[in-house]
């Protein structure tokens, strides 16, 4: 029988059995993902244990140890059905470098606060919404750790479930066309809040969208001159549904938000949220550093990162290129040809990992739509026949 055959399958080095834990495959980039953010932070810190909360068949623990050098993870799952597999998996790894526990991730943080035992990395890989274990993770997290937050937590961050995203994120979420932007910036925007309730300071190193599943990976620091809290980076985003505008909205603009177009039907506004930069720029050179010596790390990775880093500091919406062509009555617009001329016209412009089909710039809807525009007609002009 083949090591495929008995149920054996391998990521990066790591090399495990799945059984009866939940696994998705597709969260691949993910773990690759977590697995260069900590490699880094080794690299600056010289040590790095972990507490992996939810830890399922354990692939992150393995892959924390071996293609992170973590000195020691806390391999914990709430299922204890799980055990046998999860001790299995784990034998690859040396006894004194990981321990295994079947607790709520609750109980876990609870217990390294009251022993003054904090983590260089807590990473809750949820199902739904992360949010209920937020507040006691800040408990566990070593200062200048991180925190590794998932969400599959769809319909309340798009606006399906206002009541509920109040109640999860302390924010109202309404329609418009960036879901999963607005999911990753609620997620950020709540992190950032319950830690500057304890003067700390949340940094995103990195945000990721894929399919199903949000991801945050946050530094947690104590609050500096030179990171703390403002209200530039905590307020709403605002959606003209006559234009297709976006625009940022502070919290002493509430109940006075209007649209450039002059739409008498004032913007829909959603927060709020995180309006900061969604990852940090020299954190995520330092994971793409680790990248070109790690062979284990997919080879999506490296350009993914260098779409993060372009796309960090635009502005917190984007705009679809469908939507610009339908607005705009022509065909989706190239979004190369687009950025390229919309930075020549003095804007900032960027392809965004959120969506192949998507630019963010700082250019506001009715200049994307003019060039996107100009754009078609030099297109339907060097088709049309010689006269
Ligand atoms: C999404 S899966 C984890 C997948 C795994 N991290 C991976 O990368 O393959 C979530 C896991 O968390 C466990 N779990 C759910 N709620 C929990 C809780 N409150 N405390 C600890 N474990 C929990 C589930 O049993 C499940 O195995
Ligand atoms: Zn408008």
């Amino acid at each position: 029988m083949t090591a495929e055959q008995a149920g054996w399958r391998t990521e990066g080095t790591a090399r495990f059995r799945v059984g009866e834990a939940f696994f998705r495959e597709s969260s691949r980039i993910g773990r690759d993902l977590a697995v260069l953010a900590a490699a880094a932070y080794k690299t600056t810190h010289q040590r790095l244990r972990i507490l992996d909360a939810m830890t399922g068949c354990g692939v992150r623990a393995l892959r924390y140890v071996l293609e992170a050098e973590a000195d020691y993870v806390w391999a914990n799952e709430g299922n204890p059905d799980l055990h046998a597999q999860l001790s299995q998996n784990l034998e690859a790894l040396p006894p004194e470098r990981y321990q295994i526990t079947h607790q709520d991730a609750n109980t876990a943080f609870f217990a390294c606060h009251q022993k003054q035992d904090f983590y260089d990395l807590i990473d809750i890989d949820s199902f739904g919404s992360p949010m209920p274990h937020l507040s006691t993770a800040l408990w566990a997290v070593k200062l200048g750790g991180l925190l590794y937050l998932a969400s599959t937590d769809g319909r309340t961050i798009s606006g399906y479930a206002p009541e509920k995203s109040v109640r999860m994120y302390g924010a109202y979420a309404r329609f418009n066309p960036i879901p999963h932007e607005q999911g990753l910036r609620l997620m950020i925007g709540k992190v950032a809040q319950e830690a500057a309730a304890r003067n700390l300071h949340a940094t995103p190193l990195f945000s990721y969208h894929h399919g199903e599943v949000k991801r945050v990976m946050v530094r947690i620091s104590r609050s500096r001159a030179g990171a703390k809290w403002t209200l530039d980076s905590y307020g709403f985003i605002a959606y003209c549904y006559r234009c297709g505008h976006f625009q940022t909205v502070s919290w002493k603009q509430l109940g006075r938000v209007t649209c450039p177009c002059g739409a008498a039907q004032a913007p829909i506004v959603s927060g709020p949220l995180w309006l900061g930069p969604l990852h940090d720029v020299e954190y995520l050179l330092e994971m793409k550093r680790v990248a070109d010596t790690c062979l284990s790390v997919s080879s999506r990775c490296k350009p993914l990162i260098e779409t993060m880093c372009a796309e960090a500091e635009l502005p917190p919406y984007h705009y679809k290129l469908q939507e610009i062509g339908s607005r705009g009555r022509i065909d989706i617009p190239p979004r190369d040809q687009l950025i390229a001329r919309l930075q020549l016209a003095g804007f900032s412009a960027a392809r965004t990992h959120l969506s192949s089909e998507a630019i963010k710039t700082t250019a506001p809807m009715a200049k994307c739509l003019e060039i996107a525009q100009q754009i078609a007609g030099e297109v339907a002009q060097s088709r049309s026949p010689l006269e």
